[in-house]
């Protein structure tokens, strides 16, 4: 039995917002009933919101009870009692919040702090002083920093000096909740706790390998963070290269948080540059406009209900994006790695697949490659494709069948949520799972040439119907070298 993490105040700066209610706190409320809270550990959420401890506790109430399971409502009470709020004029003159969430932290200066920044990343830099000038970055103190960290390299580095200049860097935990998915750890273990992977895992053995992050949702009401962001900034430059880091990397030589990322660093590093005229050809953008998805008809993304109107900016804007990306080293040369990510896709799922080559010269009709698909999302879950004999007498016929691995018919424990895992990692100290600066600066070295072209470009993004699977593009992308998307792959 794990020990108990010390008291804790977690202080969530944007703590009435999106990410908090839907993520955050169904977390920590996990966390709690599971035990993994101490009594005294407090929840502070700070906003401009203008409310007191009880209107917060009365909006969890009722924006989260409904999506977590209470079996005791004993418990959901404590977690109740752990919330407190603290409004702050965010940016503005008014410095009194500050000092307010001074006076309720005054006498606790031996706690683990954690402040968590739940808000746009231009925020981050100012907080940070904010907290310094109160006198409140005790050593105990971590800071936790929501993606997307900066718009581009110039903007990562400046926030990076701007927090860095107050936390050390082992203080600091720039978060991307992929890394907690359960899949996303099994990958390791799958790779380093196996042996009989390791020797086909290069470009010997592999064709390619696909990595998928595919949404149902649009982005309604998101406008004002989308229009900004993009599928390239909110979704490849973090959580798709972070997958790939994990599929890509050398063993590490222990599992240690320097080791593993000393080794992803490496795969980013190795990430061959697209720039100029590649960017067109190896990279494809889509937005998606009216379509049906979920059986209803939606509408596109410029005229998603916003409270605004769309701009020259919404219309440039992915909401879909695929690259054909490469790790220029000995065990990857030649092996695409293609990464596509989407809103208004037919299905919610993420997954990796490695497709292997086919047999070198085959004996039996209809053969096709094996192919290893892990499923981070939903029902998680690994599966080896293996050719397999139909049962029957006559010509022998082949399928590919499924070994499989499900996760929820294994084991019987819940499957915890990405956040559980990071929160209780920050709470206790464990930095593993986060990105450290020069992983985050690498990943933007290599977004920024293909930013740059497609915002120099003038083009729009190609259009592709809600409920579809992306422009055509991006099937052309891997069309043009005979192999297809997954899921339009024959089983
Ligand atoms: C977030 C993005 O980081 O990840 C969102 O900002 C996206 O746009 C979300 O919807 C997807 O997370 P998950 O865990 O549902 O795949």
């Amino acid at each position: 039995m794990s020990e108990l993490p010390q008291s804790a105040d977690l202080i969530v700066f944007g703590g009435t917002g999106d990410l908090s209610m839907r993520k955050l706190l169904p977390a920590l409320y996990h966390c709690d009933r599971d035990g993994r809270l101490s009594p005294e550990t407090r929840i502070i959420a700070m906003s401009r919101g203008g409310l007191d401890d009880a209107d917060f506790r009365g909006k969890v109430d009722a924006q989260v009870r409904g999506a977590v399971p209470i079996d005791d409502l004993n418990v959901w009470e404590r977690f109740l009692g752990r919330l407190h709020h603290v409004s702050v004029d965010i940016g503005g003159e008014d410095t009194a919040g500050w000092e307010r969430l001074g006076a309720m932290l005054a006498g606790h200066e031996q706690r683990t702090r954690v402040f968590y920044l739940a808000s746009p990343p231009m925020t981050f830099g100012p907080f940070c002083r904010q907290l310094e000038r109160v006198g409140l970055v005790t050593p105990a103190s971590r800071v936790v920093l929501e993606k997307p960290l900066g718009r581009d390299l110039a903007s990562a580095r400046r926030i990076n000096d701007e927090v860095g200049a107050i936390f050390d860097e082992r203080q600091i935990h720039r978060i991307d909740h992929y890394l907690g998915k359960e899949t996303v750890q099994n990958l390791l273990v799958l790779r380093f706790a196996n042996a009989f992977l390791e020797p086909i895992w290069n470009s010997l053995w592999i064709d390619h390998v696909q990595i998928t992050a595919s949404e149902t949702v649009g982005t309604p009401g998101r406008r004002g963070y989308y229009d900004h962001a993009g599928a390239l900034r909110d979704m490849v430059q973090n959580h798709l290269l972070q997958l790939l880091c994990l599929v890509a990397m050398e063993p590490p030589s222990r599992n240690d948080r320097e080791a593993i990322r000393d080794e992803k660093v490496k795969v980013l590093q190795a990430l061959r540059p697209i720039v100029g005229g590649e960017v067109d050809r190896f990279t494809v953008r889509g937005q998606y406009t009216v379509g049906e998805s979920g059986g209803e008809q939606v509408p596109g993304y410029l005229d998603e209900p916003d409270g605004t109107a769309p701009t020259e900016t919404s219309r440039r804007v992915e909401t879909f994006a695929a690259i054909r990306a490469e790790v220029k080293n000995w065990r990857w040369a030649g092996v695409p790695f293609y990464l596509r990510t989407g809103k208004r896709m037919p299905h919610r799922y993420s997954e990796i697949v490695v497709q292997f080559k086919d047999v070198p010269h085959s004996i039996f009709p209809g053969s096709a490659p094996n192919r290893l698909v892990l499923r981070l999302q939903p029902s998680e879950g690994i599966q080896l494709h293996i050719m397999a004999k139909e049962p029957g007498a006559g010509e022998v016929a082949l399928k590919p069948v499924p070994l499989s691995l499900s996760f929820a018919e294994t084991f019987t424990t819940r499957v915890p949520e990405a956040y559980e895992r990071l929160l209780m990692d920050v709470l206790t100290g464990n930095p593993t799972l986060f990105m450290r600066r020069d992983e985050v600066e690498a990943a933007w070295r290599w977004i920024d040439p293909i930013l740059g072209e497609w915002e120099a470009h003038g083009t729009l993004p190609e259009p592709y119907p809600a409920g579809t699977s992306g422009p055509a593009g991006a099937h052309e992308l891997l069309g043009r070298s005979g192999r297809t998307w997954h899921e339009e792959a024959s089983e």
